[in-house]
Formats: structure tokens, sequence, C-alpha cells
């Protein structure tokens, strides 16, 4: 086993005082037995020995308490070290705490802001906008509101633990000074809304909020966040009703609500309102600076969807105007070359008609006289009769070819369309019948009267009738349906049949002059059809399936009035 270190010193200083003993002892001893009796000098040699060693031990003990004192001094120096050490420890681990929460809550903005700028969609950025106020920042509800400068309102748009028709009542006139929302904004600073309830909101500045107000110099925002104003006035608008259910059950709670403006470019265009309805937490300094630190991400984020939304709105817009010149130009360039032809045609058809009316007419006077002075019985008398047909036919050719190139000029008056309709019918019902074709009428029967020629309108129905019944005619089901109706512009008319049909690339061409499948026909027909009722600024669309039927349905404006029409012709 090993000696202790301080049994050392204590060993030798044994040894010291026995020899220092016995050499006092022996000297003392000496002196004395040579001049006293020997009882005499061993009771003074023993004393002076002591006497000695008792100088000696105090001089040690002095020596050695000494030292023991400076060890307590510096024992009691180093736990104050130690003390203090532990202290500053301790703060440094406060402080470790600190930053570790602010690291992280930096990561999270950054994660935030990172999700909202990875869209333009503003309604998923207003969700990451609640969720981050939710998940990080720990309030139980949030609402986003949003200024609708050009309505003059600041409305609710989105929102988390707040029922969502309670969301869309929440519209709050700019102009509402009084209130605390507006306030947030006009003032572009966060305000606490101190109690929300029957009795009124009202806001408090957070104190030593160090959110400098738009606009103001560093020493003014100083000055006022050492000297807060409190507003005691409680809002007086029809909203304060509205607030009241949203933020119901927060009566008597301090810190009860946190109104933060959603800033971007010096701009506020939104507010965000937070609270702790469910756990009763009263919203912190701390709680308001990490609010504000995200709101300025937040509302940066929110303008840029903005921005992004106008012009996507805008390109929009001007992509549809584009489409929309394209189809009028194409439109146009197609009416251009029909109006071209028709006009090569219509030169032609009145050097025709001049040069044929009357050869023309001559022939059927001729053809006329020979049928009068023909006995009855004379065979040849068909023929004349034949001639005379043929003659008229020509006519109403060459009458066809003059309307279809000349512009149609419609003598307008107020008139019903059923009414039109049912003139027709009345002269076509014989055809009709013989052709062994089932009639439909589904006339509305509240058809207003609207500006018309009924004249040229009927020649339009006819000729539709005409070929309905004529394409219908080797067909086994012949069916003939005629309807009107209207809508808040147009009034309809639809003629429909169980034809043939007209094959998809021949639907645009029915319209042309001179395109006809008929073996005798002119193709003047629907040519003509088109001409009046774009005259009387309508339009003919057409419903075909093969095999089973066709439809023409023909659109007359409905607001035409006369006044308006007299106007023009006056105008023009
Ligand atoms: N109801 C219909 N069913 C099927 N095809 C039709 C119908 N109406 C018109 N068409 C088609 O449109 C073409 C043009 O018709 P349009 O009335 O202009 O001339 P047309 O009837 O041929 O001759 P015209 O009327 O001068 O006797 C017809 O030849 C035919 O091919
Ligand atoms: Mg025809």
């Amino acid at each position: 086993m090993k000696e202790p270190t301080y049994l050392r010193p204590l060993r030798w200083l044994t040894i010291s005082i026995f020899l220092v003993m016995l050499v006092v002892y022996r000297l003392t001893e000496n002196y004395l037995n040579r001049n006293l009796s020997t009882g005499w000098a061993t009771f003074l040699s023993v004393t002076f020995s002591l006497i000695g060693i008792a100088i000696l031990l105090i001089l040690v003990f002095r020596l050695i308490y000494g030292q023991i004192w400076k060890l307590t001094l510096s024992q009691k120096k180093h736990e104050e070290t130690a003390g203090l050490f532990k202290k500053s420890k301790d703060e440094l681990e406060e402080k470790n705490i600190v930053i570790t929460q602010k690291m992280n809550e930096l990561k999270t903005l950054d994660r935030i802001s990172r999700a909202m700028s990875s869209t333009m969609d503003l309604d998923r950025i207003l969700n990451t906008i609640l969720e981050g106020v939710a998940k990080h920042l720990n309030f139980d509800r949030a609402i986003i509101c949003l200024v609708n400068e050009k309505q003059g309102f600041i409305e609710g748009r989105q929102a988390m633990g707040v029922a969502g028709e309670l969301l869309s009542d929440l519209k709050i006139p700019l102009a509402d000074g009084q209130n605390p929302i507006v306030k947030t904004v006009k003032d572009g600073r966060p305000y606490i809304i101190a109690r929300v309830g029957e009795g009124g909101m009202h806001l408090q500045e957070p104190v030593s909020h160090q959110v400098r107000r738009l606009g103001s110099t560093q020493e003014e925002s100083k000055a006022e966040v050492n000297s807060p104003p409190i507003y005691q006035g409680g809002t007086t608008s029809s909203q304060e009703r509205t607030y009241g259910e949203i933020f119901a059950g927060l009566e008597g709670k301090v810190n009860a609500m946190a109104s933060v403006p959603l800033v971007a470019k010096e701009r506020v265009n939104g507010v965000l309102l937070v609270d702790n309805l469910h756990s009763g937490r009263p919203i912190e300094e701390e709680d308001l600076r990490s609010l504000v630190t995200f709101t300025n991400q937040a509302g940066l984020a929110i303008e840029n969807a903005r921005l992004y939304d106008t012009e996507k709105r805008f390109s929009e817009e001007l992509r549809h105007q584009v489409e929309l010149a394209k189809k009028e130009l194409k439109e146009a360039q197609a009416h251009l070359i029909h109006s071209e032809r028709l006009a090569a045609v219509g030169e032609m058809s009145v050097i025709v008609a001049h040069e044929v009316r009357n050869p023309m007419s001559s022939i059927r006077s001729c053809a006329q006289r020979i049928h009068k002075a023909v006995e009855e019985k004379d065979p040849n008398k068909k023929y004349t009769n034949y001639i005379m047909q043929e003659v008229d036919r020509l006519e109403r050719i060459v009458k066809d070819m003059l309307t279809v190139t000349r512009q149609p000029k419609p003598n307008l008056v107020e008139e019903n369309v059923n009414r039109v309709i049912e003139e027709i019918l009345l002269h076509m019902d014989d055809e009709i019948r013989k052709s062994g074709t089932v009639l439909t009428k589904e006339l509305d029967q509240n058809l207003p009267a609207i500006l018309i020629d009924p004249a040229l309108l009927k020649q339009v129905i006819l000729n539709m009738i005409q070929n309905a019944l004529i394409f219908m005619q080797d067909r086994e089901k012949k069916e003939l349906k005629i309807a009107t109706g209207q809508d808040k512009r147009f009034l309809q008319i639809r003629i429909s049949d169980t034809g043939p049909g007209i094959p998809a690339h021949n639907r645009k061409k029915v319209f042309e002059p001179f395109f006809s499948t008929k073996p005798q026909g002119t193709g003047l027909g629907l040519a003509i059809c088109q001409r009046i009722i774009l005259a009387h600024k309508g339009k003919i669309e057409l419903e075909s399936e093969m095999d089973k039927g066709t439809t023409f349905i023909v659109s007359l404006p409905m607001k035409r009035t006369r006044k308006k029409e007299e106007e023009k012709g006056l105008e023009g």
C-alpha cells in the first residue's frame, strides 16, 4: 500500500521534534548537571525542552495555519469562479436554445417562402400561408383578407378554422376608418385587437413593437414604440356583428387577436388575422415578430401572384382578341370572295337578262299565239304548252339571277313571323299533302311582332320548304317540321326534314350561288335566302345528319324597332 503524501511531512515533523527535544535535553542536562543536583537538572532540562518544543510547534502551526488560510481563500475564489462559469454556461445554453429556435423558424420560413414562390396560383399561395401560420407559428385560427381597391373593400378570401359562410360575409368598406382591420391596412402595421365581441373591438399597439410604419422614419417609429397609442373606439360599422360571430368566445381574453398587414413594395395588399381561440394562449411579442417576418414574405408572394394573374388575364384577353380578329378577317375574306363572285355573276346576269329578256318575251308571245291558233285536239298543242312553260322557267331563272346579285332592300314592317308561316302553309297545303309528307307545327305563341319584310321572308321559307319536299321525294319517311322560338337576342325559325342529309363537305357550299346537286337545279335558292336574311341582320345555320335529315335555322334579331330603323335610314 502506498503511503499518503500528507503523512510524509508529519513523519519528518515528529522525528525533527524528537531530535530537537533530545538535543535541548542533552545540552541543558550537561550544563545543569555541573551546577545543580540531578533531580533539578532533569526537571529543568525537561521544562526547557518542552518550552523549546512549544515555541517550535507554535512556529510550525503558524506556518501551517497560514497555508490553510491561503488554501481556503483560493477555494472560495475557485467556487466563485465556478459559479460564474455555471451562470454563463446556463446563459449560453439559453441563448443556444433561442438561436436553435430562430434557426428552425428561419428554416421554416425559408421552406414556406420557397413553397410560396414555387407557384403563381393565388389560392395555393394563400393555403400555404395558412398552413404555415397553423403548423409553424402555432395559431389556432387564421383569416386572410385581401384589399380590393377597385371596389373599395377588404374581403375575406381564405381561412382556416372559420366557417366558409362567415368568411364570405367578411366584407369591410375601406372608408370605415374606425375598423381595426382597415386601420391595419391604412397604417401598414400590426395591431393587437384586445377584445372582440359585444362590446366592440379595441385596438392595442403591441408594446415595443419595432415594425416600421410605411413611410415613417426610424425616429418616428421609435417614438411610437416607446409610447404606443391605444385605440378605445369600438367598431360602429354594420360588419361588427359579423366579426363578433367569427371571433365569438374571445370576450375578456387579453391579446385576443392579431391583425398583421401583408405588405409588398410599400403597399398593403391584405391583412392576416390570427387568434388562439381553442388554446387561449396569449399572443406574445415574439409571436408578433415571427408573424411580421412571415407576412413580409407572404405579402410579396401574394403581390407576385396577383400581378401574374393580371398579366395572364391580359394576355388571354389579347389572345382572344387576336383569335377574334383572325376569325373576322377570314370571314371578311370569304365574304369578299363571295361578293366578288357575285359581282361578276351580277354583271353577267344584267347583260344576259337584258339580252335574253326581249327575245324571251317575243318567243312567249309567239308561242301563245300559236297555242291559241292550234286546235285543242291537235297533238302540237302540247308542244306550244311546253314552249311557254320553259320560257316561264327561263324568266324565273333570270329573275333569280338578278335577285341574287342585287342587294335586297327589305321593306320592314312589324309583323308576327308565325302569321307569315301560316300563310305560306295555307298556300302549300295541297302540295305538301300530295307529296305524302307529314307536317308538324311547333309555333311559339308568345312570339312578339318584329321588323321584317314579309314578302322576302315568305320567299326564304318557301324556298326551304320546297327544298325539303324535293329532297324527301325518294325517302320512305317524309316528315316536315316547322318550329319557332326565341331567346334574348334572336327569334328562330327551324325547318326540319327527314331527307338524305347534306354531307359535311357541302354544308358551307350550299349557300354559294350555282351550287346544286339537283339535276335541274340552278343552285340559287339558298344563296337568295342567305342574302335576304343578311339584309335583315340575321343569320342562317344548318344542322344535318346523313340519312336522318336536315334542319335549317333562320335567326332574326329581336331588338330591331321601327324607330331605330328609321333613325338609321335618316343617318344613312
Ligand atoms: N333540305 C335539303 N336536304 C338536302 N340537301 C339540301 C336541302 N336543301 C338544300 N340542299 C342542298 O343544297 C343545294 C343548294 O340548294 P338551293 O336551294 O340553293 O339550290 P337547288 O335547290 O339545288 O336549286 P334551285 O333552288 O335553284 O332549284 C341543293 O342542290 C342540295 O344539294
Ligand atoms: Mg332550292
